[in-house]
């Protein structure tokens, strides 16, 4: 009898103190407009005292395991996607296992930047669809803020802290992650970088004095990057679920820039009341930032039970990761279904269903290709080699 995991529960965390654009400007060279035109980001929260990694991680499982009617002691399994843990050493995982009272438990930390999510979500779904474990939680948590150089206007009026969780359980009913892509082409690796932390490059005098110990990023290379792994992981994850683009309810990208998230979504001929952005009140969360924009599209009331929604996200690596989920939290009477049951409509609808998604996707193709040669057209000449170069 196949296993499904269903996300019954989900809480989130964010730091108390916020940081708007205004704050910014006392702090750096920028402005409220540049900042909001070229990113859509007005406010961050930011951690004060107390709030780390691990506080934000066990505040969100917490909400997530209550709203799911779970005690600590029933968890079996916790996965920490973050790139920015307590300590490099012991794994922030088992920090959240032992604060949350998790006994069973085990506890692991995924790194795939802003990815780790995504990454996070379809290993706890594989672990319940063997059948190996029953409740799994997933967080996406981020303490971006002592990483980032505040002297640095071109990083630091991007990144904000926070974190949020799902609770997973294995299911009997057809339900969860219908389809998956995770990517990663690690050519790009120094695109976004703390060189001095780590192994390769040891902190020291000299980093402290380079400054090496900060985030360091190239805007433009992610950019790029970013609309095109985006367009592409959407098309795949839909055409592979079987459904058609009309089945899918809400798209919830990563929050790093609004331009990047409208960009994809026009390639996509998304309307933008299907398109999740919350990064106005968070701005970059890395790996807490999908995870936020579900609790907030389920504040909101954008997702219903039974909707079909896409979770895609990108960054450092470079990595990218695409879902199609089918979102039913309820429990519905667990007695067994025959999976067979279950895609018997759309079987019979299959060859129609290629068709319109191979139309679909050609349309994104030629869609993408021509605001591709827009932009580059735009771009002053010493950049075109760099811009065909992928
Ligand atoms: N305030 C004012 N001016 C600024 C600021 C600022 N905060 N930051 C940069 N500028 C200036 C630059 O110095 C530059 O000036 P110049 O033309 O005199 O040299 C000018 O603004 C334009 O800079 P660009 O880098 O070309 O700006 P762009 O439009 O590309 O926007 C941005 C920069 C927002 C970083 C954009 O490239 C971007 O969002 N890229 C993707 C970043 C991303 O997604 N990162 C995270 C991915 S992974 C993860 O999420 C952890």
């Amino acid at each position: 009898m196949k296993l499904y995991g269903r996300i019954t529960g989900w809480g989130k965390s964010v730091p108390r103190r916020i940081l708007t654009n205004h704050d910014l400007e006392q702090m750096v060279d920028t402005s409220d407009e540049w900042i909001v035109t070229r990113t859509g980001i007005r406010e961050r929260h930011i951690a004060g005292p107390g709030e780390t990694t691990s506080s934000m991680a066990v505040e969100s499982c917490q909400k997530a395991m209550e709203r799911a009617g779970v005690r600590a002691n029933e968890i079996d399994l916790i996965i920490i996607a973050t790139s920015t843990p307590d300590y490099f050493c012991p794994p922030v995982s088992s920090l959240v296992q032992d604060r949350l009272g998790a006994s069973r438990a085990g506890a692991f930390t995924l790194v795939a930047g802003c990815t780790g999510f995504v990454y996070a979500l379809v290993t706890a779904s594989q672990f319940i669809e063997t059948g190996l474990y029953d409740k799994v939680l997933v967080v996406g948590v981020e303490t971006l803020s002592p990483a980032v150089d505040w002297t640095d206007r071109s990083t630091c009026v991007l990144f904000g802290d926070g974190g949020a969780a799902v609770l997973i359980e294995a299911s009997h009913q057809p339900t969860g992650v219908l389809s998956c892509e995770l990517g990663s082409d690690g050519s790009d690796w120094d695109a976004l970088i703390v060189p001095g932390y780590g192994t390769a490059n040891p902190f020291s005098e000299e980093v402290l004095r380079n400054r090496e110990h900060y985030l360091k990023m190239d805007g433009r290379r992610i950019f790029k990057f970013a609309t095109r792994k985006m367009t592409e992981a959407v098309i795949n994850v839909v055409q592979d679920s079987g459904l058609t683009w009309d089945d899918i309810d809400l798209i919830i990208p990563h929050q790093a820039n609004a331009r990047i998230i409208e960009l994809a979504a026009r390639r996509l001929g998304v309307e933008p009341e299907k398109v999740m952005i919350n990064l106005d009140r968070y701005g970059n969360t890395s790996a807490a930032s999908i995870p936020l924009a579900l609790c907030d599209a389920l504040e909101e009331g954008r997702l219903q039970s039974g909707d079909h929604v896409v979770m895609v996200g990108f960054g450092a690596g470079l990595t990218w990761a695409a879902v199609v989920l089918h979102w039913q939290p309820e429990r519905v009477a667990e007695e067994p279904v025959r999976v067979e049951d279950w895609p018997l409509l759309s079987n019979l609808f299959q060859p129609v269903t290629r068709v319109r998604n191979a139309v679909w996707s050609t349309q994104v193709q030629a869609r993408s290709r021509l605001q591709d040669l827009a932009i580059a057209a735009r771009t002053p000449i010493s950049q075109w080699q760099r811009l065909f170069r992928d």
